[in-house]
């Protein structure tokens, strides 16, 4: 099964991820595909395909490491990863109290890694609420295009959200996209 740990997003972000997408240039619309805004949410920490039977140990490590959680967020501006020409996700940042946040991803990475037996990811952590992903099949001279008009955007009004939670993720992958299910709240 597919884990990840994360963060759900607020009602209000869900609706100003919505509003985004909506104002999307057709470009983007035509070569990427848009996230579902239900399913809209910042990973902590994306653990990758384990053993049901591993899930009691996970739950119990997380349950031990993230709480409590207690982050002062607000909604960013957009933007996109990937050099120019290798434009990927195009996605709404996280701004706030960043030093928190990346606190509690980083405890949720060190209670993966004990769960499983795992080397810590030693990688910087980028937070941030996937908007769309961009279609393989699109070539770098389009995606240098989607990254410009993307930068160009407006960002959405900022809005604050204190999380008091953090969730675990069952995702199963479907051809519409990915499913989701909580498996899992500590806060
Ligand atoms: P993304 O939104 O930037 O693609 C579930 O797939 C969540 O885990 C997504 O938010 C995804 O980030 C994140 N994630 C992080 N690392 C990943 C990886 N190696 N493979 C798939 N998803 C990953």
């Amino acid at each position: 099964m597919r884990l990840f740990v994360a963060i759900e997003a607020p009602e209000d972000w869900v609706d100003a991820a919505r509003e985004v997408q909506r104002s999307l240039p057709d470009l983007v619309r035509r070569r990427a595909r848009l996230t579902d805004p239900a399913n809209l949410h910042i990973t902590l920490k994306f653990i990758g395909e384990v053993e049901e039977t591993e899930l009691p140990i996970i739950c119990h490590t997380l349950a031990e490491a993230l709480p409590p959680v207690n982050v002062d967020l607000s909604l960013g501006g957009l933007g996109t990863f990937g050099t120019p020409a290798r434009t990927s996700v195009v996605w709404l940042a996280v701004a706030g109290n960043l030093e928190a946040l990346t606190a509690l991803a980083r405890r949720a990475d060190a209670a993966a890694a004990e769960a499983l037996g795992l080397p810590l990811d030693d990688r910087p952590y980028h937070p941030h609420l996937t908007i769309a992903r961009v279609r393989q099949s699109v070539p770098p001279a389009e995606r240098r295009q989607i990254a410009d008009a993307v930068r160009a955007m407006q960002p959405p009004p900022p809005t604050s959200f204190t999380a008091h939670e953090a969730v675990l993720i069952h995702s199963t992958l479907g051809p519409d996209g990915a499913r989701y299910e909580c498996l899992g709240r500590w806060g």
